[in-house]
This record gives structure tokens, sequence and C-alpha cells, in this order.
């Protein structure tokens, strides 16, 4: 594996290219995007900062990041909004890690068999919507010829550029490509290439802003299913493990928790032991 470059060169190679761009900026920018979502952005991410940021930089009109810098010098100013956006990583795919939708597609198969009515899921970094419509789908392909399920899907992220891409549910057609046989009426092809998500998965998903680190958490549950996937690799481990213990006391008993493939929880003082699907709990 090839070491990453020192901060330094990274930086000199960003400056001929762009506005300057040096240490000082890239500490600000770590700390501040740390302060607000949890995301640690260690030196070696620094040219992914400089070539995230240094186009909206010259859109603003600054000739250097330290300009930009003063532009965010008051904490509350709304542009921090916009640099959350641009240096979250936001890629997901329709029905990633399949494993976890046959783990939920059982789980729900076995609670409807119970009697269970009502049925609560959450994807708590949801991305532009494709993880939450994926659950949806899911859900409305096994309600069907069962009208008394009550079921809903809770989707929230931090970044508010995504939550608006969700909402509106349309798809480059690299997206849609490989959707499960059940999930494809799902989808509406449109005369530009795109695809929407049409149906009930539409009315099943609420979007909302949601910050994992952030002190309220305005959700009771208690929820079915919750997955948080591929986030908690971007946060400290102090925080990783502070916000899965959150999410667990929010499951039902037996409720399930999906973390993304590199993603583990500790289970020795927590309320949820691991099964044998990849980076899955439940709720004990
Ligand atoms: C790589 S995407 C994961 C999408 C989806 N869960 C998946 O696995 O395909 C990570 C998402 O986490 C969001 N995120 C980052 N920090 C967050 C935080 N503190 N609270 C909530 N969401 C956060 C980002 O905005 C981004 O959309």
């Amino acid at each position: 594996m090839n070491a990453a470059p020192p901060l330094a060169d990274i930086a000199a190679a960003a400056a001929a290219a762009g506005p300057a761009f040096g240490a000082q900026d890239m500490r600000f920018f770590a700390d501040g995007v740390r302060e607000r979502i949890g995301v640690v952005l260690p030196d070696a991410k620094a040219a992914l900062v400089f070539r995230r940021l240094a186009p909206r930089v010259r859109e603003l009109g600054f000739d250097s990041f330290a300009r930009y810098r003063e532009s965010l010098a008051d904490p509350a100013a709304a542009e921090w909004e916009r640099v959350v956006a641009l240096l979250t990583t936001n890629h997901s795919r329709f029905f990633r890690e399949i494993h976890h939708f046959k783990l939920l597609s059982r789980h729900l198969e076995e609670a409807f068999g119970r009697g269970v009515k009502r049925v609560r899921l959450w994807s708590a970094a949801c991305a532009a919507g494709q993880e939450p419509y994926s659950m949806a789908m899911l859900v409305a392909h096994l309600k069907q010829g069962r009208p008394q399920i009550d079921a809903r899907v809770l989707a929230t992220d931090v970044d508010r550029t995504v939550l608006e891409a969700a909402g509106i549910g349309r798809y480059a057609p690299e997206d849609v490509g490989h959707l499960p046989r059940f999930a494809r009426p799902f989808m509406q092809a449109e005369a530009d290439g795109t695809s929407s998500v049409t149906g009930s998965p539409r009315e099943l998903v609420s979007f909302r802003y949601h910050n994992l680190i952030g002190g309220e958490w305005p959700m009771r549950g208690p929820f079915d299913a919750i997955f948080c996937r591929n986030v908690l690799i971007y946060l400290s481990r102090a925080d990783q493990t502070k916000v899965i213990r959150r999410l667990a006391r929010l499951l039902k008993v037996g409720g399930i928790l999906c973390l993304g493939h590199s993603e583990v929880a500790r289970t020795d003082d927590m309320p949820i032991k691991r099964i044998e699907v990849p980076s899955s709990y439940v709720r004990i």
C-alpha cells in the first residue's frame, strides 16, 4: 500500500492548481467539520478537501482559502452547511450489501407472521435516498395483500443537498440498472433517461435532517430495524460507540441494526448481540 503523501506536498500541488491552500486551511476545515458532524478528515485527505472546496472558493470570487475562511469566521454562518455538504461522501447504491435486505426481508416476514401490524424502519445516513427507498420497496413488496400493515421508513442525513435530491427521488440509469426483480415496478422511466421512484415506496419514506452527533435526537422509536451504514467509518471511535449505543436503545427487543461492511459495534456493554449476517446485530 502507498503511504499518503505528506500534507506539505499536497498543499503545494493544490496551490499550484488553484487558490492557495495550506496547513492552516486544512486544520480550519477539518476542525469545523469534526465539530459539526463528527467526520474526521486526517491530513492525508488534504487533496480531497482542496478538490471539493476550490470550485466553491472560485465561485464566491475569493482569491484564496484564507478569504473563504474569513467568510466562515462566524460559526453560525449559513455557508458552513455548504462546506458540510461538499465534504461529506454521499456515495450509495440501491440494495447495497444485499445480505442486509435479505435479513430485513426475513425479519419482516417473521414479524408479519406473528401478527405485527406496525413497522418502523430508519435509514440513519440516507444519502440521496437509495437506501431508504430500497427498504421501502422491500416493505411495499411484502405488504402486498396485507393492507392492515402500517409501515413507515424514516430517512435522515446531515447533508441538506442530498436530502433534497432524495425527496425528488430521480436517478441516473447507472443507479437503477441492477434492481431486484420485485423492485422494478417501483421505478418509472422518464423521458430524459432517468428513473423516478414511484408508487407506495414514495409515500412510505419521510426525509428529515438529523445529525447523529447532535445532542438532540427527536425520534422516539422503537424501530424494527435501523440501517446505519457507511457513515460510522468517518467518525472517531468514541463517537462511533456513542452513536451505536443511542441507536441500540431505539430498537425494539429483537429489532435489527445493520452497519456498513467495515463497521463493527462493541457489544460487551451494549444491549445488542452480533448475528451471523455480516455487520448485523440484534437488540437483546
Ligand atoms: C457514504 S454515505 C452512506 C449512504 C448509505 N447509508 C449507504 O450505505 O449506501 C454517508 C452519508 O452519511 C452522512 N453523514 C455524515 N455525517 C453524518 C452525521 N453526523 N449524521 C448523519 N449523517 C451523516 C453523509 O452526508 C452521507 O450522505
